[in-house]
């Protein structure tokens, strides 16, 4: 198979690069490195199957040219991070629309199959947890930025459910939850390499909040393989997934694990939502995903714990802390 990774630089796109490199496929990205980085691919980008195309999705030419050559789509190029959102709300809305709209118009005179990276963030305010995937999406006021990600998603979603039901275009879509592991920075605002980072540096691991709200963190490389199975599940086709672990931690209990495991002596401290962020955020209390589906449709859980995650993490954040030596 010849695949298409948009967003194939950033953080779950190189993992999964590396998955279908492993797998035999030949692989293709498209990227304008805003949050990813060529560092991220350091392991595969030697591979004469690895094409790596910097620019961005909403070129319609270049991604037209890459859509026609590739057997198969997996679109996770996005704005991504409360940080980025909260920083640039217009762009980040427009990024997110305009990116999937360009791949849906290349796919579709080619028929080519389309897997589309979304969010628990579409759940919104729901309480309805655990959350399975045909429950409502309760997203927030337009007025308030923070639901404007998830908003974002949910339009990705129905637009390829449209054209889908339209065309002959096959799409799937993966709803991940909290994918964490090596690789991913804290940079726009993700709460584990944020920690790690804090941790290792004996700054302070700030809580934003009372830390009572609950997250569920999944291995990247456990999301990776539920990706590769939907795309290659026939059956999945048309549907929508939940991804991710439905194990709970509570962020404050995050912290202080992630301080303990590090062996640090860094406080947690609790930052008040408000002071954190610009009006308009607001934290839901909790997300967890219902996996009935996704494990019925391609027998899929996720496999590796959270205390792996966390060392993982830390790890990865050692080894980015260390300075460069010329021969490396
Ligand atoms: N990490 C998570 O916990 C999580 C949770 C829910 C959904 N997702 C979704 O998974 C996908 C991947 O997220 P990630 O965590 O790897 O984030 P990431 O920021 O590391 O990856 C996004 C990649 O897309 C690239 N990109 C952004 N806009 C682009 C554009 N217009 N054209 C080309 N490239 C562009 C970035 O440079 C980056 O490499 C995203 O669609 C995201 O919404 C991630």
């Amino acid at each position: 198979m010849r695949a298409l990774v948009t967003g194939g630089a950033g953080f779950i796109g190189s993992h999964l690069c590396e998955r279908l490199l492993a797998d035999g496929h030949d692989v293709a990205i498209i990227d304008d490195l805003s949050t990813g980085s060529l560092a991220n691919l350091a392991a595969c980008d030697r591979d004469p199957r690895l094409d790596v195309r910097q620019g961005r999705v909403e070129d319609e030419a270049l991604t037209s040219r890459l859509v026609g050559r590739a057997d198969f789509v997996f679109h996770l190029a996005a704005a991504v991070g409360v940080g980025l959102v909260e920083r640039s709300t217009a762009a980040a809305i427009r990024t997110n629309v305009l990116a999937i709209d360009a791949v849906l118009r290349a796919a579709v005179p080619r028929r080519v199959p389309v897997l589309v990276a979304s969010s628990s963030e579409v759940y919104g305010r729901s309480d309805s947890v655990p959350f399975q995937e045909s429950g409502d999406l309760v997203l927030g006021p337009p007025h308030a930025w923070r639901w404007s990600y998830g908003c974002s998603k949910a339009l990705d979603e129905h637009l390829a459910m449209a054209v889908a039901a339209e065309t002959v275009v096959p799409v799937v879509v993966a709803r991940l939850f909290n994918i964490a592991g090596p690789r991913q920075v804290g940079d726009h605002g993700m709460v584990l390499p944020r920690f790690a980072a804090a941790a290792l540096a004996g700054a302070p691991i700030e809580v934003h909040g009372d830390g009572t709200q609950t997250r569920c963190f999944c291995h990247v490389l456990d999301a990776v393989d539920a990706l590769v199975r939907l795309a290659a599940c026939e059956n999945a086709r048309g549907g929508v997934f939940n991804v991710g672990s439905d194990v709970e931690v509570r962020i404050r209990d995050l912290a202080h694990r992630v301080r303990e495991r590090a062996g640090s002596v860094s406080p947690v401290v609790l930052v008040p939502c408000e002071e954190a962020h610009r009006p308009g955020f607001e934290e839901p209390a909790r997300r967890v995903p219902d996996l009935r589906r996704v494990t019925a449709a391609i027998g899929w859980k996720p496999s590796r714990g959270l205390d792996r995650i966390i060392d993982e993490v830390l790890d990865d954040r050692r080894r980015a802390g260390r300075p460069r030596t010329p021969s490396t």
